[in-house]
Parts: C-alpha cells; sequence; structure tokens
C-alpha cells in the first residue's frame, strides 16, 4: 500500500507514476469556516504560539479536501520578533513598529536562538506529525530578500521601494542584514526537519521586484547558501517565486529540486525550460470565484497543457484568497485527482 504522500515526495524527485498530487497556498487560512471558528477565540500571533492549535488548523484542509500534503501553520514574519521587531497581524495585513531605516537599526537586530525562542514552531511540527503521520509536511521561511522588504518598508507595499533603496544606499548594512537572516533562516529551516518536516519551502514573494542584477546579488545568492547548507538532509527543497516570468534562466539554475511559479507564466514553458526540476503551480486564485464547471476547465487546461506529468505539483499559483467558494476548492480537487496522464 502505498502512502498517501508519496506521490508528492516522488513528484518533488520527478519520478511520481501515480496521481498528480495538489496542495494549496494558504490552504489553512481564513475561507474555511471551522477556521474562522477557531480565529473567533485566539489571536493569530496565539495561534501561531500554540503547538495544539496549530496542529488542529494544519488539519483541518486536509481532512475536508483530502490534499497531498500538509503545510506547518505559522508565518513568514515569525522570526521577527525574537529578532526584536514587533509585528502587528490583528489589523489586516501585517504591519513592523517600528521598521530599519538606518544602517544602526541593523545593529540592533538580534540573533536568535531557534530551539528557544521558537520552540513553539517546532512542537507544532511535532504534533502536526502525531495527528497527520501520512501527511507529507511541508515546513518554510522567508527569503532573505522578502523578510527584509518587511523589516525596511514596514508592511506589504507595490514594489518595497524603501527596500530596494537600502540596498543601494547602505550596502554594508545590507550585507549584513541579508548575512543574520540568511543564517536564521538556514538553521530554522534545519530545526524543522529535524523536528520532522519532510520538505521545505522558502516563498520569494517580493525578489521578483528586483532588477536582474539585484535579483542575482540580494535574492538568488542568499537563497542558494541556504538551500546548499540543507542540501544533505535527503529532503526536497522548493522555492516559491512571484513574478517568474523575467528570471526563469536564473531560477534553472539555483541549487533545489522544486520550483514554485505564479500564474503569470505558462507551467508547460517552466516544465520545458527547467528540465531538471520539478514545478508546483500554478492556478490564479481569482479562477476560483467562478463557477465549479469553470474551476474544472482552468485546471483541466493546466493539466493537458504539461507533456511530463512525473515533475509536476499542483497548486495555485499564489495564497487562496479569504472568501474563495468552499465547492470551487472541491472542484478543483477532484479535476486533479481525477486526472490521469
Ligand atoms: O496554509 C498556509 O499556507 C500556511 C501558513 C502561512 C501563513 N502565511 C499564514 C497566515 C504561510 C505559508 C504564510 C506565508 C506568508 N506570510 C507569505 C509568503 C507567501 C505569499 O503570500 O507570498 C507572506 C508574504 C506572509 C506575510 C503575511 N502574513 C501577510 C502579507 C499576511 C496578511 C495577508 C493575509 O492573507 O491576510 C499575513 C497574515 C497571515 N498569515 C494569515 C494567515 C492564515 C491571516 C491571519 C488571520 O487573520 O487569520
Amino acid at each position: 500500500m502505498r502512502l498517501a504522500g508519496e506521490n508528492f515526495i516522488d513528484a518533488c524527485y520527478g519520478r511520481n507514476e501515480g496521481r498528480i498530487p495538489l496542495w494549496i497556498m494558504r490552504q489553512a487560512g481564513r475561507y474555511l469556516p471551522e477556521y474562522q471558528e477557531i480565529r473567533k477565540k485566539v489571536s493569530f500571533r496565539d495561534l501561531c504560539r500554540s503547538p495544539q492549535l496549530i496542529a488542529e488548523v494544519v488539519r483541518q484542509p486536509i481532512e475536508r479536501f483530502g490534499f497531498d500534503a500538509a503545510i506547518l501553520f505559522s508565518d513568514i514574519l515569525i522570526i521577527l520578533e525574537p529578532m526584536g521587531m514587533m509585528v502587528d497581524f490583528e489589523h489586516g495585513a501585517p504591519q513592523i513598529e517600528k521598521p530599519i531605516k538606518e544602517p544602526e537599526d541593523v545593529h540592533r537586530l538580534k540573533d536568535i536562538d531557534i530551539e528557544g525562542d521558537l520552540s513553539f514552531v517546532l512542537d507544532g511540527i511535532r504534533e502536526i506529525k502525531k495527528k497527520l503521520p501520512e501527511s507529507p509536511l511541508i515546513g518554510f521561511v522567508g527569503s532573505p530578500f522578502t523578510l527584509a522588504c518587511y523589516l525596511i518598508e514596514g508592511r506589504s507595499g507595490k514594489g518595497f521601494e524603501a527596500a530596494r533603496r537600502f540596498i543601494h544606499e547602505h550596502p554594508k548594512a545590507a550585507e549584513e542584514l541579508f548575512d543574520l537572516l540568511t543564517s536564521i533562516c538556514t538553521r530554522f529551516l534545519q530545526a524543522q526537519i529535524d523536528a520532522g518536516a519532510d520538505a521545505v519551502q522558502v516563498f520569494d514573494s517580493w525578489g521578483g521586484t528586483m532588477s536582474r542584477d539585484d535579483y542575482l546579488d540580494w535574492s538568488v545568492r542568499p537563497i542558494n547558501r541556504l538551500f546548499n547548507s540543507l542540501k544533505f538532509n535527503d529532503v526536497p527543497r522548493i522555492l516559491y517565486i512571484n513574478n517568474v516570468a523575467p528570471y526563469l534562466d536564473v531560477v534553472a539554475d539555483i541549487d533545489c529540486e522544486v520550483i514554485g511559479v505564479d500564474h503569470r507564466i505558462d507551467i508547460s514553458k517552466v516544465l520545458r525550460e527547467v528540465p531538471k526540476k520539478s514545478v508546483q503551480g500554478n492556478l490564479d486564485p481569482s479562477v476560483l470565484f467562478g463557477d465549479c464547471k469553470h474551476v474544472a476547465a482552468k485546471a483541466q487546461e493546466i493539466l493537458e497543457s504539461v507533456s511530463d506529468h512525473s515533475r509536476l505539483i499542483f497548486n495555485l499559483g499564489q495564497g487562496i484568497q479569504p472568501q474563495t467558494p468552499l465547492k470551487s476548492v472541491q472542484a478543483l480537487v477532484e479535476t486533479v485527482h481525477n486526472y490521469r496522464p
């Protein structure tokens, strides 16, 4: 008997011969009524700090939809508080209280003791593995550049101009900041693997806002260092990049097993042009607001456009939106799971 999650791990290594594995970014979250029930009682910050509740919300979408992988419930910004930066999650999009403005602000950041400061995440992973022993669990961090965007900008922005400016205005402080973030992210992912994560994903949500040279220096270089340190774990390494299209050739050379791509690119092109990696993506999350037939047709289009299904992991091109109809998600899961290459 094959375990439920074997197709996912096999697909990460480009050797899946079974049905196409599927999970969706932000699969635990506000589109689920059972998640909203829990959130009525606890804040997002407290939820992220309770190993029991973490395991519970990770289980919810798996139980409802039968996704082929689970993802740790936490946030890429969870490392900021122990670094000495307070984050407010309670008023919509997260906000950093006192963002970095000057090089001195970088010097004030603290290195963190992963096992001590983030024990609730690692205990959460152990709890998930107890509750969902058959689901492969994806651990994650934000990429150093994406984290720097929030640290410097203070909040989500369109182009993260302040972060891109800081790199050029204060290159030495930026270098120190990126070294610290890379070190923390590397140790954090290693600790997640040691606690039981079966795969790891780096979210480079905002690297695609940079010019090509800066993308190479400030996104790719730290990510390669990070992935390189993790390569002996026998755990697939996934890199998600938003707006991958201009940098597909660069991404093909990054040291990892899987590339997760946004919905602005043709996934069959990615599979062709990145022949040595598996590819994860990339249905536009807004498609899920159409009726079920439409959702099924759009998912089918992606499935049929691909010629090598052994290295495909189906996902959305970005996180699922809060008001997404549940029946659309159901239609998506059925379409992908019923598809035979
Ligand atoms: O199910 C999962 O995907 C696992 C949990 C997860 C969260 N955030 C939970 C969350 C993951 C993997 C993330 C990653 C994350 N967080 C990213 C990278 C992915 C991407 O979207 O590009 C980024 C940029 C963040 C930062 C962040 N955290 C933002 C921009 C927001 C607000 C936007 C939103 O969706 O409200 C958050 C808050 C957040 N992170 C929520 C959840 C479930 C909403 C909290 C709530 O109100 O319940």
